[in-house]
């Protein structure tokens, strides 16, 4: 009867609130609910400067284990720019942080061109960090997708249009939970799925999966110019994933023959970037297994007032007991927090041992085939099977390495697909050699970071430089910049 009661008072405060929420003004964008009690939560998004052992929430360079925060982390991997060398990710990339962060960050990055009027990159960009998607696709149709970046600056606000309540829910429905994502809704239906079929505790997770997701840009000649697409044809483990691209079939999906992201500038090799595969790693998990939802870890209930409600402070369970109480315990009643953290930190930490390893042989597979096409009579054959090894290596650490949770999604996945990188990338090292007759074995055996150093510094600014190229063997392979100045900073048009 008590609870009753309760449930009675939430649904008034909640009624209530919603009846005096101002009319509609199109571009007030989430500032729409600032009256509802999901908002409150929302805010503390923003402001949130706490870490935990492997996450957290401050910003810093994923690849700088030297510096203290906010500049770098302890756990670091160092030779992510070697990686995504020839690709805007070697110019920045950083640890996320909360929801209300998306456009100001984006705005910001080195991997969008700032030093011209062309981005480099589309508009498809702003899919997963804006909340009116459906509208600007509503307004210009498909043409959308590929229209210039930078022409968006001026528009956006990150109070109104940062990932809001627009993105999960359908105001003109009670705020029942709704899909907007374009490319998530044609995934599931590519699979004969309906979102809007789906149970409540399956929406608790779709929702992210709005964006926590692999995804790729379709090409102009075999599809919609830029527009985002979902490779989950053959499902979605790394192993089915990595098939879809390369499998080669014609014109499907928006791509012709295998499709690459970029191709590396040091070993020629037409490369695959994974993208934060949150739902895919845990989708056949533990948890994914035994129907836990991806709210039910991070958007746990909490009292607000007189109502219980769902937090919207998207962000490690992890920070403090009473976060671990809420996420994590209602399930594991038996356990303490400390006992909880301390599962978690043995997943993560064995996952990015393992990672680290993948990532130093995924570095020497690229040296490899650097050395052998430089050798004289190789045999192009065999190095274009080890440039196949050379991709696949890194498709497998790359999607631990992009996924966020450093393994705890699925420890069991994440282990298997680093030990599958492993295997691929020596396996591309054995190849090289043997398209050289073995003549390149001797200067391959050396320590990795004797033979290729991490580049630390790299920056679209620093490509304007002769001398930074000259600094570093794998630099030199990249072209020069012509000199320029910054266009746009942030909103701001500059020049
Ligand atoms: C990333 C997706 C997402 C965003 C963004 C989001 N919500 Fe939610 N919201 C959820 C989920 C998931 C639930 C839980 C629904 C359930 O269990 O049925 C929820 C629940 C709710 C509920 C129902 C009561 C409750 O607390 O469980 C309201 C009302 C609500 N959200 C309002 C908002 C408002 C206001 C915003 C913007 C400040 C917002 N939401 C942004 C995903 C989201
Ligand atoms: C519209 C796209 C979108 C949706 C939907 C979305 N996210 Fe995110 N999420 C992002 C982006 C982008 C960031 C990084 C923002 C930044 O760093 O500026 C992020 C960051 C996060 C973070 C890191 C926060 C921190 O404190 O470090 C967590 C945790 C997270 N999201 C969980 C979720 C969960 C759980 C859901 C579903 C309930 C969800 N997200 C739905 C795009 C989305
Ligand atoms: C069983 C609980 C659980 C489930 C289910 C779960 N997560 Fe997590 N998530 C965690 C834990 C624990 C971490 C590690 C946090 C840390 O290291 O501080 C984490 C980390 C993250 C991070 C990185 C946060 C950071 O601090 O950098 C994101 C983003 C995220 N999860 C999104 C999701 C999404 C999206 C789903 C569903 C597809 C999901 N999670 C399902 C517990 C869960
Ligand atoms: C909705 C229920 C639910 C929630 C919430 C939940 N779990 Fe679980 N968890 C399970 C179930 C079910 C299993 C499977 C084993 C079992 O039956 O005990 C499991 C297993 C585990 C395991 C052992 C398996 C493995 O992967 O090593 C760990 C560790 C774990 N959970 C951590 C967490 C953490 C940390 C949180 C909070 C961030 C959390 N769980 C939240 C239901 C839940």
């Amino acid at each position: 009867m008590k609870r009753l009661l309760v449930l009675l008072a939430a649904a008034l405060f909640l009624f209530a609130t919603l009846a005096v929420a101002p009319a509609a003004d199109e571009d007030e964008g989430n500032l729409k609910f600032k009256n509802l009690p999901q908002y409150g939560t929302y805010l503390k998004n923003k402001d949130d400067t706490q870490m935990t052992e492997y996450g957290g929430s401050v910003p810093h360079d994923k690849h700088d284990g030297i510096n203290p925060l906010p500049k770098g982390y302890k756990h670091a991997q160092p030779y992510l720019k070697n990686l995504w060398l020839g690709y805007p990710f070697s110019y920045e990339y950083k640890r996320a942080r909360g929801h209300t962060y998306a456009i100001d960050d984006i705005f910001h990055i080195d991997r969008i061109n700032r030093y011209s009027e062309q981005a480099g990159l589309p508009a498809t960009c702003l899919n997963c960090k804006v909340n009116n998607i459906p509208q600007q696709v509503a307004k210009q149709g498909d043409a959308f997708w590929s229209t210039n970046f930078n022409e968006y600056r001026p528009q956006y606000n990150g109070e109104k249009h940062a990932i809001g309540c627009t993105n999960c829910h359908d105001p003109e429905k009670q705020m029942r939970l709704a899909i907007t994502s374009i490319p998530l809704d044609e995934a599931l239906k590519r699979q004969g799925k309906d979102w809007r079929e789906a149970s409540r505790n399956e929406m608790r997770s779709l929702v992210c999966a709005q964006c926590h997701v692999e995804y790729y840009f379709e090409t102009k000649d075999h599809g919609v110019a830029a527009k985002p697409h979902f490779p989950w044809d053959l499902g979605m483990n790394p192993e089915q994933i990595y098939e879809f691209y390369v499998s080669g079939q014609a014109e499907r999906d928006g791509f012709k023959g295998a499709f690459a992201d970029w191709t590396h500038a040091v070993s020629k090799t037409p490369m695959l970037k994974t993208q934060h595969p949150e739902y895919e790693m845990f989708h056949d998990s533990v948890h994914g297994a035994a129907g836990v939802s991806c709210a039910d870890c991070h958007m746990p209930r909490v009292k607000v007032g007189p109502a219980t409600i769902s937090s919207h402070h998207w962000t490690s369970p992890l920070k403090t007991d009473e976060g671990i109480k809420d996420a994590c315990l209602g399930c594991h009643a038996d356990k303490t927090p400390e006992f909880m953290r301390t599962r978690v930190e043995y997943h993560q930490a064995k996952t990015w041992r393992q990672l680290n390893i993948a990532q130093e042989k995924s570095v020497r597979a690229h040296e490899a085939v650097r050395q052998a096409m430089e050798y004289p009579g190789v045999d192009e054959k065999i190095l274009a099977e080890a440039r196949e090894m050379v991709r696949k290596g890194q498709w497998f650490w790359d999607y631990v390495s992009a996924e966020n949770s450093a393994g705890f999604h699925n420890p069991t996945k994440a282990l298997n697909t680093l030990a599958s990188s492993q295997q691929y990338s020596d396996e591309a090292v054995r190849l090289a050699i043997r398209a050289t007759n073995y003549a390149i074995a001797k200067s391959l055996d050396k320590p990795i970071a004797e033979l290729v150093p991490p580049i630390m510094e790299h920056s679209r600014k620093l490509q304007q430089s002769q001398e930074h190229l000259d600094s570093h063997v794998w630099l030199k392979y990249l072209p020069k910049f012509p000199e320029a100045e910054l266009v746009w900073d942030g909103y701001e048009r500059l020049r």
